[in-house]
């Protein structure tokens, strides 16, 4: 969407994954602080996006949406003034349909302009927008709706459209909005993981400075997978250029899951300026090589073992694209070590799920 916003993928926090209709003001006030205290603000994450359950179930009498008073008894517009004040930004939900998916709030389909104005006028700046309760209409006649609303509104609004892949971005992605959602839900497991992975990579060319593919939010520290699973769930949302949302309690975050989330050097990947989607380029017995283009002349790669046993994975320069005998430094970012003058292949010895990411200079 030509709003301005987006240019890299947005990075954030969102309250779905971790706590779906468990949410309060206290919650995102908390959020909000934790993300400065741990240093994630610092890191570029900015968002901290509410999802399905903040409002009354019903409009009021003149049609507005507005926050439950039982959860959210300041309002939106004092929420994102705190937000503000700690140098974030507010996200906030809605659906294009009559309701939201819980059925606890009121949709924005045929609401829209009056929506976009009410979430202007709160400072709200992204809005991720479902697809629950449809009337069986397709994405592509009720999501542009939404996003010319929302630039009509004045405020530089992320759009995020949540429908799930129903549409093929190749028909409307960026000309509607800056991210569409190319998958059904995350779960905290590694087979939904991979199967995200996966079908988000199909539309690969369409992702790009102001719109995005977005194969979900993130898992990491929930729980449900392993360290090295994390870490390939990390290293492949970076490499294809996917929404940094993160999905669990920041407020509690264990040693492990810093490590993972405020890696630098691979968040830097995730917002290279080329903002090019790294893809799968090599599939051997689900022994992976995923790698893009990165801005000066660089290359990020990940290797990834897929199976269910120790093994070796190799990059070879063709799989990369690179010219025989060129020359490379491969910097290991999460060893954070860097070997000078390669000029073969790149390999390693990985456990089952675990994965290299580099970032390859030419000498
Ligand atoms: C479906 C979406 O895909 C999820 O990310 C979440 O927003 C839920 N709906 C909320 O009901």
């Amino acid at each position: 969407l030509d709003n301005g916003v987006g240019q890299t993928p947005p990075m954030g926090w969102n309250s779905w994954n971790h706590f779906q209709c468990d949410i309060s003001e206290a919650l995102i006030k908390e959020t909000a602080d934790a993300m400065v205290s741990t240093g994630l603000a610092d890191l570029g994450y900015q968002y901290i996006n509410i999802d399905d359950c903040w409002a009354e179930l019903n409009r009021d009498s003149k049609g507005y949406m507005v926050a439950k008073s039982s959860t959210f008894p300041s309002g939106m517009k004092a929420l994102a003034d705190y937000v503000h004040s700690k140098g974030l930004k507010l996200g906030i939900y809605s659906d294009a349909g009559n309701q939201t998916c819980s059925k606890r709030m009121p949709g924005s389909l045929g609401h829209e302009e009056q929506d976009a104005k009410t979430f202007a006028s709160w400072g709200i700046d992204y809005l991720k927008y479902d697809n629950c309760e449809n009337n069986d209409v397709t994405p592509k006649e009720r999501y542009p709706r939404m996003g010319e609303a929302l630039v009509q509104s004045g405020r530089p609004i992320f759009y995020s459209l949540c429908e799930w892949g129903a549409e093929d971005p190749s028909i409307w992605g960026k000309s509607v909005g800056n991210s569409w959602r190319t998958t059904s839900d995350i779960e905290d497991k590694w087979d939904s993981m991979i199967s995200c992975a996966d079908q988000n990579n199909k539309w690969a060319s369409y992702a790009g400075p102001g719109g995005w593919n977005d194969p979900d939010m993130l898992e990491v520290g929930n729980g449900g997978m392993t360290t090295e699973e994390y870490r390939a769930h990390f290293s492949i949302w970076a490499l294809v250029k996917a929404p940094l949302l993160i999905g669990c309690d920041i407020r509690a975050l264990d040693d492990i899951t810093k490590e993972l989330l405020r890696n630098s050097e691979v968040i830097a990947v995730n917002q290279d300026k080329l903002g090019i989607q790294g893809k799968k380029v090599k599939s051997n017995d689900d022994l992976e090589v995923w790698a893009g283009p990165l801005s000066d002349n660089r290359l990020a790669v990940v290797l990834w073992n897929r199976s269910s046993s120790k093994a070796i994975v190799t990059a070879s320069w063709s799989d990369l694209g690179l010219k025989p005998g060129t020359s490379i430094d491969a910097r290991d970012l999460w060893e954070h070590s860097t070997q000078s003058k390669v000029s073969g292949d790149i390999s390693a010895e990985l456990d089952s799920h675990a994965c290299k990411m580099y970032i390859l200079t030419p000498n």
